[in-house]
């Protein structure tokens, strides 16, 4: 199903550029800058393709960076996909289609999404995926993300610490499991790190989830996804696995959601079980809701990752590209196809204790706003 929704969208992609010829020729030679031929920032255009708008993130993610592209001269194209594969696919060959020079793209799919970027890529635009690898093609040259593994860490180290385990206790705790969204490639890497926490206490019974939810391996990860990682088949899954395990007095001590949307799923779940506590709940990104969340006591913990800083380590890879230098990376990913040089910045926990130092004082989000 997958390979032919990919053919059918590199037909398509080929057939709409193909049809505006004039798109490949009116654009010049130099497309990602290179010494003498390197472009005035006015002439080149930058398409930006964000996967949807309901998490603040990808709003911010995507005003951040054409702010800060525009802030440098360049005409930007700004799309956002409202969770849709094929129209996601659609807004990038249109951007290819209007002569840009660079499509920085966050997947939706990252398997997809590889068609459209190969039409940009074949039209002469650098494509630079943005959070989320673009998966089995060449048509990718950069990656700009944070480690998502090391977010999964983040939110098994706390969960290990909230409980006591590192310090002896032996449980064994009820803890229910998620990941993000089957199609992203992130949501593995994020379980690859939570799981390199967790499992051991899982063997060595510790940790016990009476749903049975748990991965085989880590290659079983898509098992515990929630699909597009959204807050309502969040709060579905987890209303279903409260009434039937926890509906006869059993505890539930943690919840690993792997991000803000899936926590605040499962805190209306809790909500509408309509218990006098609260289990340890992680998350990611610290959406506004939810850290109000965490400081009226609902979610315990985010993992705050500074869009800012994404957006401004973007926008100077492109810029030095444009200008024909080497841009600094600091790792590969393999995506399949390649490795892929990539930047990767660092997340930080957030939890009651340090949101008014991480989000507040560093001007992410206003006091008003965290509930403080
Ligand atoms: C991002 C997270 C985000 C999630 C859902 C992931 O790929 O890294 O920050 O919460 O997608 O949009």
């Amino acid at each position: 199903m997958r390979n032919w929704t990919k053919a059918v969208c590199a037909l398509a992609s080929v057939a709409m550029l193909a049809g505006t010829g004039a798109c490949g020729g009116s654009r010049g030679s130099v497309a990602g800058g290179g010494g003498a031929g390197a472009k005035d920032p006015s002439e080149v255009t930058i398409g930006i393709s964000m996967p949807e708008q309901q998490l603040e993130r990808w709003r911010q993610d995507g005003d951040n960076l054409k702010k800060q592209l525009e802030s440098k001269g360049y005409k930007v194209l700004l799309q956002f996909a409202d969770n849709k594969t094929d129209l996601q696919a659609s807004q990038i060959q249109n951007m290819a289609n209007q002569g840009a020079d660079y499509v920085v793209i966050a997947a939706i799919d990252g398997t997809a999404v590889g068609p459209a970027a190969e039409a940009a890529k074949s039209n002469g635009a650098k494509v630079i995926a943005y959070d989320r690898l673009i998966m089995n093609t060449e048509a990718c040259d950069y990656y700009s993300t944070f480690n998502i593994t090391e977010v999964g860490r983040l939110q098994g180290q706390y969960i290990v610490k909230k409980l006591g385990l590192d310090s002896g206790r032996k449980g064994p705790f009820n803890i229910e499991l998620m990941t993000g969204s089957p199609t992203d490639n992130n949501a593995k890497y994020y379980f690859k790190g939570s799981w390199s926490v967790l499992e051991p206490y899982f063997k060595s019974g510790a940790l016990v989830s009476p749903s049975g939810r748990v991965p085989r391996n880590l290659d079983d990860w898509q098992s515990i996804g929630i699909q597009n990682w959204d807050r309502q088949n969040a709060q579905s899954e987890m209303e279903n696995r409260i009434n039937s395990y926890y509906n006869k007095g059993a505890h539930l001590d943690a919840v690993l959601a792997p991000n803000d949307a899936i926590a605040m799923g499962t805190v209306n779940a809790v909500d509408a079980a309509g218990w006098d506590y609260y289990p340890i709940i992680t998350g990611q990104d610290a959406e506004k809701a939810n850290v109000a969340n965490i400081v009226a006591g609902k979610q315990t913990m985010t993992v705050y990752k500074d869009t800012r800083k994404l957006a401004d380590s973007t926008a100077k890879l492109i810029d030095t590209l444009v200008k024909g230098g080497k841009p600094e990376t600091n790792d590969t990913f393999n995506n399949g196809d390649k490795d892929v040089p990539s930047i990767l910045l660092k997340p930080v926990s957030v939890d009651k204790d340090n949101v008014k130092k991480e989000l507040v004082d560093s001007g992410y989000i206003s006091a008003g706003d965290a509930g403080l």
